[in-house]
């Protein structure tokens, strides 16, 4: 496999997604760096940190870390204000490096306070879950909660440079392994590449410790990385990676309305199944569609329906998502793996899926 680095091309600075270990640290830290600000998930052991501080502390860059709870409350105000906090008692200066090395929740959060510190602060990112390494590290999107809404606010930050390094995995839990398969899932769907028919018809592909091989891995991501290159500020063809998305926030903020939790690869998982449904619905799906999802989704573990929905609660909490336009949701639609159309769809067809899944629950 080529160990050259994935490449998404900005005008204002290219990103490096390179797979390596971290002991490799060296090959990506800038010259010229004033200062490097970790925050690291605390469920990462210590000794994870330990090249970067080595690093730093060669070549006489002053060094600190925070350590963070993983989690979306990181996302609620409290949470990434508390971030922008830290790095006021740091003095980070534009010259600084900020380091996200955790999941998505870090990675959002992180990322959107480094995207508004001074304007705009160079950031790195060590994915830490399987989400992150495949989704939500690569490409540049920050988001953060405002009024109990998930991802209400955001910006476009590209970190400078990711570091995959699968050795992280061996520490998240299997359940947490489990949901970056729905995004890994995904970018098989919507690619239509070798990766699709390797998950589905080749045994090996999905290990009993869900652990992706490096060739999986990579698949996967270059997926990502070539959709991001096409459209980096989702103007247009971004918007495909939102496949499940739209109901999958619905339910992630019913779940939370309700006093439970629903996590975020369950709910793409069963978003995913969703929009198959209702592309048949609209007549742009096929017949196999459905089933032929569902099987690669249980494959892995993943739910592809949910019990008993508050459908007018699940319908207003789809039209406060930011995937409306005037008031119009617009849905990704799979037509055949890789290709999927983006288009509105009226709410009676909508309210009829949800019915019948309620009814196949
Ligand atoms: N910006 C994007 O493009 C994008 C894309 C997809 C998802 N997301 C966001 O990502 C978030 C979900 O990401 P996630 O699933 O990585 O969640 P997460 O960051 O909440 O991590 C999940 C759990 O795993 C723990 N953890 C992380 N790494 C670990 C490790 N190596 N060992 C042990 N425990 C570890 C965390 O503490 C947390 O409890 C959501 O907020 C979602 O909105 C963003």
């Amino acid at each position: 496999m080529s160990l050259n680095p994935l490449l998404i091309q900005s005008s204002t600075g290219d990103c490096k997604i390179h797979m390596q270990s971290l002991h490799d640290f060296d090959l990506w830290l800038p010259n010229g760096v004033t200062s490097v600000l970790v925050f690291r998930d605390n469920k990462i052991p210590e000794h994870c940190s330990t090249p970067l501080q080595a690093t730093c502390e060669e070549r006489g860059i002053p060094f600190k870390m925070e350590n963070l709870q993983g989690g979306e409350g990181l996302k609620d105000p409290k949470g990434w204000q508390n971030i922008i906090e830290v790095m006021g008692q740091a003095s980070l200066d534009r010259a600084g490096r900020v380091v996200v090395m955790g999941g998505g929740s870090l990675g959002d959060a992180v990322g959107f306070a480094a995207s508004v510190w001074h304007r705009g602060t160079p950031w790195l990112a060590i994915p830490t879950t399987l989400l992150a390494m495949v989704d939500a590290h690569i490409g540049g999107k920050t988001a953060v909660h405002q009024g109990g809404v998930k991802n209400r606010i955001g910006s476009f930050h590209l970190p400078e440079q990711v570091i995959v390094d699968r050795s992280l995995l061996a520490t998240l839990p299997l359940e947490e392994r489990r949901q970056g398969w729905a995004e890994l899932i995904k970018a098989a769907w919507l690619s239509d590449t070798p990766l699709l028919h390797q998950l589905e018809n080749d045994a090996d592909a999905i290990s009993e410790d869900l652990i992706p091989s490096p060739e999986v891995l990579r698949s996967a991501m270059s997926v990502k990385v070539s959709i991001v290159n096409e459209d980096l500020h989702e103007s247009g063809r971004r918007e495909i990676l939102n496949l499940g998305h739209t109901l999958a926030h619905a339910l992630e903020m019913e779940a939370i309305r309700n006093g439970s939790f629903l996590p975020h690869g369950s709910a793409v998982s069963i978003g995913m199944v969703f929009s198959a449904r209702l592309a048949k619905e609209c007549g742009v799906g096929s017949d196999e569609h459905v089933p032929r999802l569902i099987q690669l989704l249980q494959k892995v573990g993943l739910p592809t329906n949910m019990g008993p929905l508050d459908i007018d609660q699940v319908l207003k909490a789809l039209h406060s998502d930011k995937k409306t336009r005037g008031g119009q949701l617009r849905w990704v639609l799979p037509v055949n793996p890789g290709n999927v159309i983006v288009d509105t769809v009226e709410s009676s067809r909508v309210r009829r899926v949800l019915e019948n899944l309620e009814r196949d629950s």
